[in-house]
């Protein structure tokens, strides 16, 4: 079932009080990674959701966002359209700043990316605050392509991400909590 699978994956995603600064608990998702019947499950858990969506680009967000998305593009055989932390991208960009914890920081999308015709999922390891995402759907949202939802891996519902992205109107779904 679907639920032991994300269970499995759930586990997997090891706690680690005070990093990157103190007062914060990271999850490291390494560990999933490392354990080949995880990475299985996710991957497998997103491709039965957007199989039959008619996804053109899965939207990929550096940098830990990158790895789901493209083993998930492979295996649906769609593109992987990448969302770079600022001054990667070598040409025309659109630009989208968000807040982190002090100071902010800037992400990127090649302005020539999407057509009128995508229609694409936005992804992540992590939902939290819900800064990042909202960056990114921003970016989307300069181009033409329709955004049928943001997916994650995980999300840490206290920090309100998902209603952040509810009031901008975009559907989320992650596969654990
Ligand atoms: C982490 C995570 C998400 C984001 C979630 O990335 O991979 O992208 O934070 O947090 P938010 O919802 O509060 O924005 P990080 O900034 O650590 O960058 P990295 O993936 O490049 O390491």
């Amino acid at each position: 079932a679907a639920d032991m699978r994300s269970n499995y994956i759930a586990r997997r995603i090891t706690p680690v009080e005070n990093f990157p600064k103190p007062g914060i608990r990271f999850r490291d998702i390494t560990p999933a990674l490392q354990d080949p019947r995880a990475l299985r499950n996710s991957i497998d858990l997103f491709a039965e959701r957007y199989d039959n969506m008619g996804l053109t680009q899965v939207v990929a967000v550096e940098a830990r966002g990158f790895i789901f998305s493209a083993a998930l593009a492979d295996r649906l055989g769609i593109g992987l359209t990448l969302i770079r932390k600022a001054g990667k991208l070598p040409r025309d960009v659109f630009s989208a700043s968000y807040m982190l914890e002090y100071g902010d920081d800037v992400l990127e999308l090649h302005k020539d990316a999407l057509k009128p015709r995508d229609k694409v999922i936005i992804m992540d390891d992590m939902l939290a605050t819900g800064g990042t995402i909202s960056a990114a759907v921003d970016l989307v949202r300069k181009t033409p392509a329709t955004i049928m939802e943001t997916a994650f891996v995980c999300e840490l519902l206290y920090l309100g991400g998902r209603k952040k992205l509810d009031q901008m109107g975009i559907n989320s779904y992650a596969i654990c909590a």
